[in-house]
């Protein structure tokens, strides 16, 4: 059987690539997708994730606009790594979207969705988690209905990878720690969190992608765009590699045994030096504070080969 999905992004080149790999997938079914500031302005990730849908083939796919901002704080986009457009620059590439989005929003429609499809439902964020957070202050329960969630977020130090821009925090945590603790803190049935310490290790090396540049109008949009982004990583880490984090995620659910996994309560740092920063604790070491929370996994290494070869088929096939 398909696994229903709802995907929470804010697109965002990585969130590209993982949504061409959740369409072409047979064995994801996509309900609708919900968007978030981040990578750039909501409504910017909104018209991306339109125009990506209808690029992908799929226009018929519901995109509801959500939060504009973290629960705390004000928004930064990241248009070192992603360009102005979230998308490299390469809008232009990506045709007019077949319609808007749609009336609902976000957290509303993250939330039928989940009362209709009720433990069936695996959800996927990509993006800062404050539709989420939102979703589970209007509904505690929600939890009770969602088979699963997937995470892209948080770093723990594995490998060295503490942070992407703060040296102590990951983008998406960084972006609404508020909303990220929130999150941690709920009981989901099955909780995975993929940070930096996996993703960073699936590298792909940018030469394993050039069949994309001769390919379909979407192979080609991916492989585009990858070149800015993947630049980006070549200056800061000196290696030529895509760092595929989204897909990274949602390769999760497709080949878990290809990531290890560390179980344990989490908890983020919240203003300060270490705003953002993630912290399990996988050693049980914490006091009373710690003892309440639910136990998520952590993704702490991948087999970064066999996630690699899922992620060129799919790309190759979109
Ligand atoms: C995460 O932050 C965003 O820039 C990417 O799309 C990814 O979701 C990586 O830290
Ligand atoms: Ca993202």
């Amino acid at each position: 059987m398909r696994m229903k999905l709802w995907l929470d992004t804010d697109p965002g080149v990585d969130d590209a690539l993982a949504l061409a790999l959740i369409l072409v997938r047979p064995e994801f079914e996509l309900l609708g997708v919900s968007t978030v500031f981040g990578n750039a302005s909501v409504e910017q990730t909104t018209a991306n994730a339109l125009r990506l849908l209808t690029l992908f083939g799929h226009p018929e796919l519901p995109v509801h606009a959500g939060a504009a901002r973290p629960l705390v704080g004000e928004p930064r986009f990241a248009a070192a790594v992603h360009g102005n457009d979230g998308m490299s620059g390469c809008t232009a590439q990506l045709p007019e979207p077949a319609g808007a989005a749609h009336r609902v929003p976000a957290v509303e429609a993250l939330l039928a969705a989940s009362h209709v499809h009720a433990g069936a439902l695996h959800l996927v964020a990509v993006g800062p988690f404050t539709n989420l957070a939102l979703a589970l202050r209007q509904d505690p329960s929600l939890p009770e209905r969602v088979a699963s969630l997937t995470l892209m977020g948080a770093a723990f130090g594995g490998h060295g990878y503490t942070g992407n821009v703060t040296p102590c925090a990951e983008a998406n945590v960084h972006n609404d720690p508020r909303a990220a603790a929130e999150v941690f803190a709920a009981t989901w049935q099955q909780c995975r969190v993929i940070g930096l310490d996996a993703t960073q290790r699936t590298r792909i090396p940018i030469r394993r992608l050039s069949p994309l540049a001769e390919g379909s109008a979407a192979q080609r949009l991916l492989w585009a765009a990858s070149q800015p982004y993947a630049g980006y990583y070549a200056t800061r880490d000196g290696e030529n590699a895509l760092v595929a984090h989204d897909a990274t995620a949602v390769a999760a659910l497709l080949a878990p045994e290809a990531f290890t996994w560390r179980s344990g309560p989490m908890r983020v740092v919240e203003g300060g030096l270490a705003h953002g920063q993630t912290v399990q604790d996988w050693q049980h070491l914490g006091g009373a504070d710690w003892r309440e929370l639910p136990h998520h996994a952590v993704a702490t290494d991948t087999d970064a080969e066999t996630l690699t070869l899922l992620c060129l088929e799919a790309w190759q096939s979109c």
